[in-house]
């Protein structure tokens, strides 16, 4: 999973492997895997509970395997395993557009702004989250 985060993400969004750890390992967390058919790791969401919220950390599909259905099919198994929470949040960095529409596509709705939520890149520019969420069980 890390290895696949790597290779999904510029340097400055990628996940430190303690940190994956972390979230895959926390409590209230689910972890959901596609594979190929040889059972090779091609995508993966990684979600976790607080109280009456789903934070998604992650969902990354190889490059290889995208705009096939995965990254959808990966979202709505994860909205499922946590039907009885109340909402789904997550972060998406304000300049992807790309995932910006796989996830408003899916229902998912801007709620604010996080400045410098990802940090800032080589040359020191600021890199700002939007939080988008989505009300379960409706
Ligand atoms: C975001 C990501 C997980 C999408 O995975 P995927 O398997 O390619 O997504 P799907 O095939 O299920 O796409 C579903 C829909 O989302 C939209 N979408 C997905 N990728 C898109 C792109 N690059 N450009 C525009 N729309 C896109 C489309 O509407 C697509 O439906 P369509 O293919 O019928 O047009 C994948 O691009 C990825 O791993 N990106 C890098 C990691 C990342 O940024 N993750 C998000 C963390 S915030």
């Amino acid at each position: 999973m890390f290895a696949l985060d790597e290779a999904c993400f510029e340097e400055p969004f990628w996940f430190s492997l303690r940190a994956m750890r972390r979230f895959a390992g926390a409590k209230r967390a689910a972890t959901i895997l596609a594979e190929d058919e040889d059972g090779r790791l091609v995508g993966f969401v990684v979600a976790h509970q607080e109280e009456e919220t789903v934070y998604i950390v992650t969902v990354d599909v190889a490059q290889a395997y995208r705009r096939q259905g995965i990254g959808w099919e990966l979202m709505q198994r994860v909205e499922r395993a946590f039907a009885k929470a109340r909402r789904v949040e997550l972060h998406v960095f304000t300049e992807n557009a790309a995932v910006i529409r796989f996830y408003e596509g899916m229902g998912y709705q801007q709620i604010g702004e996080k400045p410098g939520f990802y940090g800032r890149d080589a040359q020191g520019n600021r890199l700002d989250g939007w939080v988008y969420t989505k009300a379960l069980g409706c």
